[in-house]
């Protein structure tokens, strides 16, 4: 759907790009990744909102007020994806499609960082692909809008 809007949800820590261990996140910081992401929704016809935010209650509310400004989700929610059964309730509750994306390649770090609780929930899951998994998320986004 040309148009279609798109919520770029970044959760905790993600702030600090480009202040963090450049192996796992590279140099890129989050006003440059939105700034490129901005750019390929575009060219993929689609609209983006940006939210970052280190307050997992606010990032709650976002979900909660999601359905009505977006009709779809990008979501790297940072270290709460691996235990924040709060934030997979919440995105359950907005029936959006999502995609989940990763800067580093969670499955081949520490044990905890394997598991995601959006699991089941979410349309796709990129990992491990640093700022050009935000294009390959959206491709997959844009495919369910
Ligand atoms: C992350 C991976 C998480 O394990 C980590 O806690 C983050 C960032 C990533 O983008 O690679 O904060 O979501």
């Amino acid at each position: 759907m040309s148009g279609a809007r798109v919520a770029v949800l970044h959760g905790v820590n993600l702030d600090m790009l480009g202040k963090r261990d450049p192996e796992h996140y590279g140099t890129v910081t989050l006003i440059e990744l939105e700034v490129r992401v901005g750019q390929w929704a575009r060219k993929l016809g689609l609209e983006t909102s940006f939210f970052q935010t280190n307050s997992e209650g606010e990032f709650v509310e976002t979900l909660h007020d999601a359905p009505d400004l977006a009709d779809g989700l990008l979501l790297n929610p940072g270290a709460w994806t691996h235990y924040s059964y709060a934030i997979r309730d919440a995105l359950e509750i907005t029936d959006l499609p999502a995609v989940e994306v990763h800067l580093s390649r969670v499955e081949e770090r520490e044990q905890w960082r394997h598991k995601s609780v959006l699991e089941g929930l979410v349309k796709g899951v990129v990992s491990g692909r640093g700022a050009d998994g935000y294009r390959d998320a959206l491709e997959i986004l844009a495919k369910e809008l």
